[in-house]
């Protein structure tokens, strides 16, 4: 990271201005469109209350129009509580949130999943997970390296 982006961390970090100050510094010299992570942030070292202010004003704008033009009866109202549950509330926001449904744990239990639920596991897959992660400047799950963004990283799995 150089000291551009650094700075612009801090400056988002600091202060409540957000998606203009975001949207100018997209427009600069490193161009980052909507599908490239977002490499302007660097989340492992982020700070909670630096994270929570992104949430807010970042992570927020760009994740509730999704869930809601993918499902507008079942998330008419999207809230940090959607993806956090609890941990919105009690202020520790941890994640995965055992409070969403819980993930099989088995290759036969994902197949089940997607035969019953093919709308919701397209739109997890497709849409949430990268945007997700792009978000966050993270890579998506590599099974190679074992590290990266996945469905793990807002679910837990259901124990077999
Ligand atoms: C669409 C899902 C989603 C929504 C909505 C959401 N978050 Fe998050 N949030 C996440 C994910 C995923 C992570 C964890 C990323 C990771 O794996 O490190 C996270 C992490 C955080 C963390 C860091 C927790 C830690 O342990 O460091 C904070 C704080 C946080 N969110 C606050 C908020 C607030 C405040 C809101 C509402 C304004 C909100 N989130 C809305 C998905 C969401
Ligand atoms: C950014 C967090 C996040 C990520 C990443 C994510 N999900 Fe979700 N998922 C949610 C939220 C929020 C809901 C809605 C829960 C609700 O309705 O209150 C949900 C709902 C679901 C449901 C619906 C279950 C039901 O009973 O209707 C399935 C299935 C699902 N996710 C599968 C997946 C899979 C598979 C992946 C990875 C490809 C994934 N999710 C990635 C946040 C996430």
């Amino acid at each position: 990271m150089n000291t551009v982006t650094l700075s612009i961390v801090t400056l988002i970090a600091a202060s409540a201005l957000s998606f203009n100050a975001l949207s100018m510094k997209s427009s600069g010299a490193t161009a980052v469109g909507p599908s490239h992570a977002d490499t302007t942030i660097d989340w492992e070292h982020m700070s909670k209350a630096e994270r929570k202010q992104y949430m807010k004003d970042v992570v927020m704008p760009k994740m509730k129009p999704i869930f809601h033009d993918f499902d507008p009866k079942r998330f008419k109202d999207v809230r940090c509580t959607t993806c956090h549950g609890d941990g919105a509330r009690n202020g520790d926001f941890k994640m995965p949130n055992p409070e969403l449904p819980k993930l099989p744990a088995t290759r036969e239990g994902f197949d089940k999943l997607n035969k019953e639920k093919p709308k919701m596991m397209e739109f997890m897959s497709k849409t949430v997970k990268p945007t997700m992660a792009d978000l966050l400047g993270m890579k998506p799950f590599d099974p190679k390296t074992g590290s990266g963004f996945s469905c793990g990283n807002c679910h837990t799995t259901a124990k077999k």
